[in-house]
């Protein structure tokens, strides 16, 4: 493909489904040509949600560490962290901004630390036994059968169980729990998006009834009981944190452990080095796949003032992208950055999880889940292979497989 800047509109998703995964090759342009580089509103607009005001598209790692890092010139409080306007609807604004990802420092930092502490390295090495029990399930669960949907029916699994017993909402609710945090993931290309996540508050106030009254070490019980300069937290704070959790807890996990059975299947030399050393290897292998096929995409900040940044002006109030696909390719930080390395020395050095204040509270956790059942996965299954092409999400927001059927290999299931 012949691209130049401008030729793609990374907020419409027929743009993106031409590239059928995230658009690197478009990024490659913009890093060399525009790396700062505006991107004008999409025609048309997305049915049922907010529009989109055009952004800013940052794709060099300096770049987005920048922007990531730095919270009083570039915003996720002024007008969300979405790629859409949410200035000119109050209640939108406001339900964004009762949200951890929409909120800067120092209101950031209080409500940040109500789960911080039960997310740690330390507290999640804790959870290593449960976790691994479970991955053991989910893998054990594929033995007999010649072909599986991977996506949903396995990768889904272990996220969902971890999230579901992390937030206090009962296993048996686990599969509903899925539907509709994937139902307010995908607003972008769903009109009916208002009520679904009517549906989703509905749920969460059933949650809540089956709560103990007192305070427990779940994260929703945390948020339910928790204070912030000296008072309780209000119904839309609640809400956004379970909403943000609904999809950050799971969405990401499950694209990650499909990403990482893809990329080994299309690269069978690094495959092989995986299975000389498993143990050894699989830590570097997940960043490497984190660093090439990052599941989120982009989050956006707004400018607060104008902003100068190698050469361009980018006026205040105008919306920024951050490109965590093309941070993770920036040839001035990764060698051959589009080569897939599982040995790769710098790997782990990837923007997936982003930077900053607002780095992902998840990620030890997501680490610690995708060496448990990857791990439990080529141990007990190395056979596994792709039936088919897998099919991609096409979304503006997550870099994202919607299905993947795998041969599982019956004769190496013992
Ligand atoms: C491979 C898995 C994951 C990836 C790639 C990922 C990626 C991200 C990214 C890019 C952000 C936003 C960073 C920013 O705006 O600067 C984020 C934020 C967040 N993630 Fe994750 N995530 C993953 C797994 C998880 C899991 C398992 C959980 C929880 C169980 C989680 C919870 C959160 C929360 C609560 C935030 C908001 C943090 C804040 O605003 O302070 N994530 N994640």
């Amino acid at each position: 493909m012949n691209l130049q800047p401008g030729d793609i509109n990374l907020a419409k998703q027929d743009d993106i489904a031409r590239f059928g995964a995230a658009p690197y090759e478009y990024f490659e342009v913009l890093r060399r040509e525009a790396p700062v580089f505006w991107n004008p509103p999409p025609e048309p607009q997305n049915p049922g949600y907010l529009p989109c005001p055009g952004f800013w598209v940052l794709s060099k790692y300096e770049d987005v560490a920048l922007a990531s890092k730095e919270h009083e010139r570039f915003s996720a409080w002024e007008n969300s962290v979405l790629w859409t306007d949410v200035r000119e609807n109050p209640a939108e604004l406001a339900a964004q901004r009762a949200g951890l990802l929409g909120m800067d420092p120092p209101q950031h930092t209080q409500f940040r630390r109500l789960i911080q502490p039960g997310l740690t390295p330390r507290k999640v090495a804790d959870l290593v036994p449960f976790i691994r029990e479970h991955a053991q399930e989910v893998v054990a669960e594929l033995a007999g059968k010649d072909q599986v949907e991977f996506v949903f029916d396995v990768a889904a699994e272990l996220p969902m169980i971890l999230l579901c017993q992390l937030m206090g909402v009962p296993q048996h609710q686990r599969h509903e729990y899925m539907r509709l945090g994937n139902k307010a993931a995908s607003f972008e290309y769903n009109p009916d998006f208002q009520n679904d996540i009517l549906e989703l508050y509905l749920f969460l106030d059933e949650v809540v009834k089956s709560l103990p009254g007192t305070q427990d070490d779940t994260m929703l019980s945390k948020y339910l009981h928790g204070e912030v300069d000296g008072r309780r937290l209000t119904r839309d704070e609640i809400t956004q944190f379970f909403l943000t959790l609904s999809i950050a807890g799971h969405e990401t996990t499950r694209n990650t452990t499909a990403h990482f059975v893809r990329l080994m299947d299309e690269h069978p030399d690094q495959k092989e080095h995986l299975l000389e050393d498993l143990d050894g290897k699989l830590p570097n292998a997940i960043e490497e796949v984190l660093r090439h096929s990052p599941p989120v995409m982009q989050f956006c900040r707004t400018a607060t003032c104008d902003i100068e940044l190698r050469g361009v002006t980018i006026p205040k109030a105008h919306k920024v992208y951050l490109s965590y696909v093309s941070a993770n390719r920036d040839e001035e930080v990764f060698e051959d950055p589009n080569r897939f390395d599982i040995g790769r020395p710098n790997a782990d050095l990837h923007l997936a999880f982003g930077t900053g204040p607002h780095f992902c509270l998840g990620a030890s956790l997501a680490r610690t889940q995708l060496q448990c059942v990857l791990g439990e996965l080529y141990r007990k299954l190395p056979d596994i292979e792709l039936a088919g092409p897998p099919t991609p999400m096409n979304s503006v927001w997550f870099n994202g497989i919607d299905a993947m059927a795998l041969n599982v290999c019956p004769a190496s299931s013992n």
